[in-house]
């Protein structure tokens, strides 16, 4: 069982400016509910316990949400709204926090190496990217630990993606297992497309072990001069075993403002409250606009 998650929300969010500017993109509401929240979820209903943000000082927004709000809690209570309470109260009951500050912003593999301190060495430990969703009814990360747990060893997931989009994203190189597992041979950051050793991309969701610290010391900058950890993932996958799990469930890259609509679009629709008149409303616009 994984306790330990790091969630690495230190960048800058440039493809999201100028909100960014002073909101986290991390915090930005999918209708009502901030995007990181569903990553957290997916942690503590696949049995996380301790939460590790890797953040920046301006981002402060990130831990407050994960805060009691004792004032607001007392001010529900007196208005009879029990059902509203459990929706602030529910996550931060359930997590402990700890937060590092990454002073600049060296990239996800650097981000990542600043949790090291807060790892024990004997333990399997997750890294959840807030800004991607993965929408299922069994939690990714769960489905990524009972494939660790199965071979003992570090493990990423992995959704398949259309072929224009692979240049985007970390690619494993893999040999097939089973039906949905595999063992990667090596992994490469946003490749061409015929460079791209399979359509097998890294959707932000990945158990380590302690080693990959030590790959992650060793590597130096690679694409756009940042800490890839896609490099250390290579590094470590040609040294040891490391195995992939084909993701079950819908992803959604919140990370553009068009991927941000499109998890809005679909949350809202997921609303039985909602679904009429947004279907209502999506109807009006597709005859003004097509
Ligand atoms: P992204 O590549 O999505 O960068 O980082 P970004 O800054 O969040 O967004 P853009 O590309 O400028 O629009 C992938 C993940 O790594 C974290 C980000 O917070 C995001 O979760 N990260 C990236 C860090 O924590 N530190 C860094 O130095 C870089």
């Amino acid at each position: 069982m994984i306790k330990t998650a790091v969630f690495p929300v230190a960048g800058k969010g440039t493809r999201f400016l100028p909100v960014t500017k002073v909101i986290p993109k991390e915090m930005i509401p999918l209708v009502d509910v901030p995007i990181i929240h569903y990553a957290i979820k997916e942690a503590v209903d696949s049995g996380v316990e301790k939460l590790i943000f890797i953040n920046s000082k301006n981002k402060q927004s990130i831990i407050n949400y994960l805060k009691r709000n004792y004032e607001l809690e007392k001010f529900l209570e007196n208005k009879g709204r029990e059902d509203l309470i459990d929706l602030i109260k529910e996550l931060p009951r359930k997590v402990e926090v700890v937060e590092v500050i990454q002073e600049e912003q060296l990239g996800l593999g650097h981000a990542v190496n600043l949790s090291s301190k807060h790892i024990l060495k004997s333990e399997l430990f997750a890294v959840l990217l807030g800004d991607e969703i993965i929408y299922s009814d069994k939690p990714a990360l769960h489905q990524i630990c009972q494939v660790a747990n199965q071979y003992q060893g570090p493990t990423l997931g992995v959704v398949e993606v259309v072929n224009e989009e692979v240049q985007n994203y970390g690619v494993i190189d893999a040999e097939v297992l089973s039906e949905k597992t595999y063992k990667i041979l090596g992994m490469v950051e946003k490749p061409n497309l015929d460079e791209a050793p399979s359509n097998l991309i890294v959707p932000g969701r990945y158990i380590f072990n302690y080693d990959i610290f030590n790959f992650l010391k060793n590597s130096a900058t690679g694409v756009q001069g940042e800490y890839q950890l896609t490099d250390a993932i290579n590094a470590q996958a040609k040294n040891e075993n490391f195995y992939a799990c084909l993701l079950e469930g819908e992803r959604f890259d919140t990370g553009t403002p068009l991927g941000c609509l499109n998890a809005t679009l679909e949350f809202s629709l997921n609303k039985p409250a909602m679904k009429e008149k947004v279907l209502e409303i999506m109807a009006e616009k597709i005859k003004k606009y097509s």
